[in-house]
């Protein structure tokens, strides 16, 4: 509920959502704390949080203690001594706008005219476990969780195992004394790239994963037994001193970099002057998130006065001087409603799954994409089930599994289909693929697709045409194929719902229009299975029209660079068939038989350019981006160096993107590869980005729902 809900309500209406939100906060505390086994997401939770306190707010005179916001986190668990800490381990209160940092920030002035003017860090607020860390005469002798706050768990012998803790400061000799007593917090945290592997192994060895990194690193941290920990790959950052004796820094800036002097391992933050600048910070973040080596769900910012800060106070367990600005969240549950299955353009059966609508990141989801029948058995998703959600940036929301705690009895285990729901054929499965296929080449459903692709940008650009035109073309059996767009008349279209004079003429015209695209465009059109806008281009290079592809052998395909026995197999496979033999036939007879430019002459915009890849690409393996910008005059290394012009950055980048970083070498995403090539993106790197600027990433907060994938 928003705040503006609550301002609405009256005041019976009020309590009885205040004891409703009371009583859900505790169970989903217990869920998470005692039973490890939460069933919402940590946004979710946040959000609820935040509403109790605005309730508070409102009427300060109903707080009992034994709201969930006069607690400090969770009772420590048994098995582990428990330690007093020196000082309250406080917590963050959040904020999810700019307008609730403003606000904050108003606050803050009102109390003490001197904020005006204060300065401020900005923060990665990292997803880990806050730990709290204590060093006499520079060698670490206890190490606790942060438990209540103010009471945790004794976890030295197992934060002696995380290789990065500095067990005595400083580590340089050559650095600063050390104090005589120091207590330092920090964050004890996984990589996604790690997170990733060992729940890998896990599964492999049919032990329980983990939902997410912080998750990973609680219970690492917990094990009873030191010798787990050791194999767990935990890290650390610290950034804030507890107390001590001696000469403190004074600020947050200093305190960070006297950490790092001492040894320990320190993020990188930003110190502003104002608060436009902490608000810009924010942004930089945000928009670096998915490049972040860990997992990073938004800044928190700080009075740098360290003075200042404490003489704000505390409200609960929230220090005023600082804030957690929150990312948007990319993962939250739903209820699955229903699955159903999308019939692709070359016939391949995937699986969607229908959601309660809910809201990821500004934009409201209704469906999901559940990847491929196994993935649905692997993760043994039912209909019913509540599961979770994510949506992370540029990426098609997807199904991460199922909450299988919130289960009730009633989830109904799915069954895949045997036959096409479209044209009613019998599937296919090549038992060494993952896939499920309707072969039925006259299959309506598929056919949509194939003319819906052709005109897409990506292919032939025909604007107007699309999924609705070509699914009612298709119905009235005006096509039989993409080649019999081009003997399309104005009665033909005039017979459809929906047109009128002007729109068949501008469908016809642009048509017309695309008679004259290149012959990769053609060819990526033609739905051959394997060949997208990288290898047609590739093609392109070889073969200089259709009729000379058409006579193309396997082996000749396969020595081209790029092009592997599977793709070569379906080329000429594909060039076999009698009715596609029939469409060649057509599309030349209508003029579409465009003639490649060959190599030699061909503009080569990426020439004297060089590049290095790190990271999973979305619409290329390593090969073919290699074959892409080669195809397009430039040259690729395996590593950084200074004579490495651009790093194009997957996901999941590895260290080349730090390498490339020091050297100052500019990095680019996949899409931006191709717009440098002079190709238009696939529509997978574009999706649900219409109204974004021509380079760049997407911008998560865009409130349009990427579409599904056709297949
Ligand atoms: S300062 C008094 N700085 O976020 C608050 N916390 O949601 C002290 N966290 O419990 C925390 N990164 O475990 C601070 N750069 C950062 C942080 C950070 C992650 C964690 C911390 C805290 C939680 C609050």
């Amino acid at each position: 509920m928003t705040r503006e809900d609550l301002l609405k309500m009256d005041e019976a209406q009020l309590r009885r959502r205040y004891e409703e939100l009371k009583r859900e906060i505790h169970y989903h505390n217990y869920r998470y704390y005692v039973l490890n086994a939460p069933v919402i997401s940590d946004y979710e939770y946040d959000r609820l949080m935040q509403e109790l306190r605005w309730i508070e707010e409102l009427h300060p005179e109903w707080v009992t203690p034994d709201s969930p916001t006069q607690r400090v986190g969770a009772p420590p668990a048994e098995g582990f001594r428990k330690v007093r800490h020196p000082v309250p381990v406080l917590s963050l209160a959040n904020a999810f706008s700019d307008e609730d940092v403003r606000a904050w920030f108003r606050r803050l002035v009102r109390l003490d005219p001197r904020v005006e003017n204060a300065d401020f860090t900005v923060e990665p607020k990292i997803d880990g476990l806050s730990v709290v860390l204590h060093y006499r005469e520079g060698q670490f002798v206890l190490g606790a969780t942060r438990g209540d706050g103010l009471e945790g768990e004794d976890v030295t012998a197992n934060l002696r195992t995380v290789k990065q803790l500095p067990l005595r400061i400083p580590v340089d000799p050559n650095g600063p004394p050390p104090p005589r007593y120091l207590v330092v917090r920090g964050e004890v945290y996984i990589t996604k790239e790690d997170f990733r592997r060992l729940n890998e192994a896990l599964a492999a060895r049919g032990e329980r994963t983990y939902l997410n990194p912080r998750n990973t690193a609680a219970g690492s941290l917990r094990q009873l037994d030191p010798r787990v920990t050791a194999e767990r790959p935990l890290r650390l950052w610290a950034y804030q001193i507890l107390t001590g004796e001696g000469d403190l820094p004074r600020t947050q800036w200093e305190t960070l970099q006297y950490l790092r002097a001492l040894g320990f391992p320190v993020f990188d933050a930003d110190h502003c002057p104002d608060l436009d600048c902490v608000l810009q910070a924010y942004r930089k973040w945000l928009q670096r998130r998915d490049e972040l080596p860990y997992e990073c769900d938004g800044v928190v910012i700080k009075i740098n006065d360290l003075a200042l800060q404490q003489s704000l106070g505390v409200v609960g367990k929230d220090p005023r001087g600082m804030l957690a600005y929150k990312f948007p969240a990319r993962e939250v549950t739903t209820k699955l409603l229903d699955i159903r299955v999308n019939v692709g353009r070359t016939g391949k059966i995937t699986p969607y799954a229908i959601l309660e609508p809910v809201e990821i990141g500004g934009a409201i989801i209704r469906k999901a994409t559940l990847h491929n029948f196994e993935y649905i058995r692997e993760k043994d998703i039912r209909i019913g089930d509540r599961v979770y959600v994510k949506r992370s940036g540029d990426v098609i929301p997807y199904i991460v599994g199922p909450v299988k705690e919130a289960r009730t009895g009633e989830e109904i285990p799915y069954e895949p289909p045997t036959h096409c729901p479209v044209c009613g054929e019998p599937l296919y499965h090549d038992p060494d693929e993952v896939d499920w296929y309707c072969v039925n080449a006259a299959c309506p459903a598929q056919l949509a697709r194939r003319i819906e692709y052709f005109a897409s940008r990506t292919a032939m650009d025909i604007p107007g045409l699309g999924r609705k035109i070509a699914e009612q073309l298709v119905e009235a059996r005006l096509v039989e194929d993409v080649a019999d767009l081009y003997y399309l008349t104005r009665d033909d279209l005039l017979k459809l719902e929906g047109f009128a004079e002007k729109k068949a003429e501008n469908l016809l015209a642009g048509i017309a229009a695309s008679r004259n695209r290149p012959l990769r465009r053609l060819l990526t059109g033609l739905s051959i299975k394997g060949v997208g806008p990288t290898i047609a281009a590739l093609l392109e290079q070889h073969y200089p029209d259709l009729d000379a592809l058409a006579q193309a052998t396997r082996e000749e395909l396969e020595a081209l660079e790029g092009i592997g026995p599977v793709i070569a197999r379906s080329i000429v496979d594909w060039f076999s068939r009698p009715r596609h033999r029939r469409l060649l036939e057509k599309l030349k007879k209508a003029g579409v038989w465009p003639r490649a430019v060959q190599a030699a002459t061909q503009a080569q915009p990426l020439a004297g350019l060089t590049f290095v890849i790190t990271g999973t690409l979305k619409t290329m393996t390593r090969e073919q981006a290699k074959a892409f910008i080669e195809a397009h005059g430039g040259r690729v290394a395996s590593s950084v160096s200074r004579k490495t012009n651009y790093l194009v950055v997957g996901a999941n980048p590895g260290s080349k993107l730090q390498k490339a970083r020091q050297l100052g070498i500019p990095t680019i995403d996949e899409r931006t590869l191709y717009e440098m090539a002079g190709e238009t993106p696939p529509a997978e790197l574009t999706e649900g980005d219409a109204d974004r600027p021509a380079a760049g990433r997407a911008d998560p907060d865009s409130p349009k729902q990427p579409t599904l994938p056709l297949g």
